[in-house]
């Protein structure tokens, strides 16, 4: 069942003021326009609960303090401004975006300075109810060079590196892209990846060169509950090829098995057992909302 909400519809937050999508307008001096001088969130909401809004509180306070852009919020008043956003936005299925840039200043400078307030804006996207059946056929994707900065672990709103990288995908008539830095596996263009050998589960440590996943940590979570190993290790790119299933992770994604990466089928051109037990255990993490 597809969410309620449309974009004509929305009622986003921006500066302290809810208003119609349309109405909502920031100055071309803005620093996140600029720039791209700011960070941002999407935040997972099923029912009316959110996944791990704590870890994503924490991590946008990481992206924060990597840029030193103060938090204009305390954790507690974060979560009433998600529940306003929310209650304006109806539905099922839905995703907080929240967007911090550096704010205003009134001329185009790459310096930092103080006393401009940051500019806050948020919305509610819809999200697709995951259709199983269609997620186990899997994606296609292909092995790229990844060749973003070395601050990858910020979630921050300068994302061309990332368009260029998904357009590739695109040109090749692929889902996703598997990045590879010297040689190795660092994420997807919007994902974390995970590899499965055997009844082990191994994905890249966290660091610079990837973003900490919420839904990373998530997985993570569920097969140490459930008595799978997890080993966190740099993967090589031609450890991929060898792989029994390859997966990638994201909040809105959730867990989507790669069945082919460049010319070669993975787990037989079919989602694996392992992707099938780990599915069923995050469907009900979603319903408890932890
Ligand atoms: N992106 N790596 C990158 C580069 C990402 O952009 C994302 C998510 C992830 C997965 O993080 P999480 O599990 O917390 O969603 C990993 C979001 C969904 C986005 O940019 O829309």
């Amino acid at each position: 069942m597809s969410s309620p909400i449309s974009a004509a519809r929305q009622t986003v937050y921006l500066n302290g003021c809810f208003l119609p999508l349309a109405e909502a307008k920031i100055s071309v001096m803005d620093r996140g326009f600029l720039f791209g001088d700011g960070v941002y969130e999407v935040i997972p909401v099923f029912g009316h609960k959110l996944l791990r809004g704590d870890a994503h509180l924490r991590r946008l306070q990481h992206s924060l303090d990597r840029i030193s852009l103060q938090n204009p919020m305390s954790d507690s008043d974060w979560m009433q401004l998600f529940a306003r956003v929310l209650e304006k936005n109806p539905g099922e299925n839905r995703a907080i975006y929240l967007q911090i840039s550096r704010g205003v200043y009134p001329s185009r400078d790459l310096t930092v300075k103080s006393g401009y307030p940051a500019t806050i804006f948020m919305m509610v996207l819809p999200v697709k109810e995951i259709d199983l059946a269609l997620l186990a056929k899997g994606i296609k994707a292909i092995t790229i060079e990844d060749f973003r900065w070395d601050a990858c672990d910020i979630k921050s709103t300068s994302l061309v590196a990332s368009v260029m990288l998904r357009q590739q995908a695109t040109r090749a008539k692929v889902e996703d892209a598997v990045l590879v830095k010297h040689g190795y596996v660092t994420e997807g263009t919007a994902s974390n990846l995970f590899l499965v050998d055997g009844n082990t589960l191994i994905t890249p440590p966290t660091g610079h060169q990837l973003l900490s996943g919420i839904t990373r940590e998530i997985i993570l979570d569920l097969a140490t509950e459930n008595n799978i190993p997890v080993i966190q290790r740099p993967v090589s790119q031609q450890a991929l090829y060898h792989a029994d299933e390859i997966w990638l992770a994201s909040s809105t994604r959730e867990i989507a098995p790669v069945v082919k990466l460049d010319d070669q089928l993975i787990s037989k051109g079919a989602a694996g057992p392992m992707w099938q037990r780990m599915m069923g255990w995050y469907q009900l993490q979603k319903q408890a909302g932890r």
